[in-house]
């Protein structure tokens, strides 16, 4: 089955979290650098996966500048952003098959490089700005 509704990407997300909470590697950033309420946080996130996927306009915070935030309180490394990819993939694969199913993989993998670069490569004034 393919991802073809909110209610698909809502069950994905939750077994995304299922495996991000209690892992060795990003966890803690859910647990210890926030305590993160994952009722709360769910429907954001299936708003932005929403915006991702099937270009409905919901999302309209900066993730970036969310994650800037987190890498202030204990800074992200290249490993932690493998370990998110990797965790949403097998997720992905375990659940959905189809285009968007390939989409959502892709997209997850050039938003953390995207994010990745932007936080730990690009110094101050780079591109004009932070
Ligand atoms: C190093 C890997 C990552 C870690 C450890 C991580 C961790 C977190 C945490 C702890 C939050 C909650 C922040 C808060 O509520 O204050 C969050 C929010 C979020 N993350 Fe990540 N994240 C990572 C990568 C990504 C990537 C690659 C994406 C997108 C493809 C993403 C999308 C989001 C979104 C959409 C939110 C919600 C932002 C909002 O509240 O508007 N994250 N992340």
């Amino acid at each position: 089955m393919d991802v073809e509704n909110r209610d698909h990407i809502d069950q994905l997300m939750r077994a995304f979290y299922a495996k991000v909470i209690p892992d060795a590697v990003i966890g803690h950033y859910f647990t210890q650098v926030i305590q993160m309420d994952l009722e709360k946080h769910l429907p954001m996130i299936v708003d932005f996966w929403e915006t991702v996927l099937f270009g409905v306009a919901k999302y309209k915070s900066n993730a970036v500048a969310i994650h800037q935030h987190l890498h202030e309180k204990s800074a992200f490394e290249d490993k932690h952003f493998t370990q998110w990819v990797k965790l949403f993939q097998l997720t992905v694969d375990e659940l959905f098959e189809g285009e968007k199913a390939e989409l959502a993989k892709q997209r997850a993998l050039s938003i953390a490089t995207v994010m990745k670069f932007k936080l730990l490569h690009q110094q101050q004034g780079y591109f004009g700005q932070k």
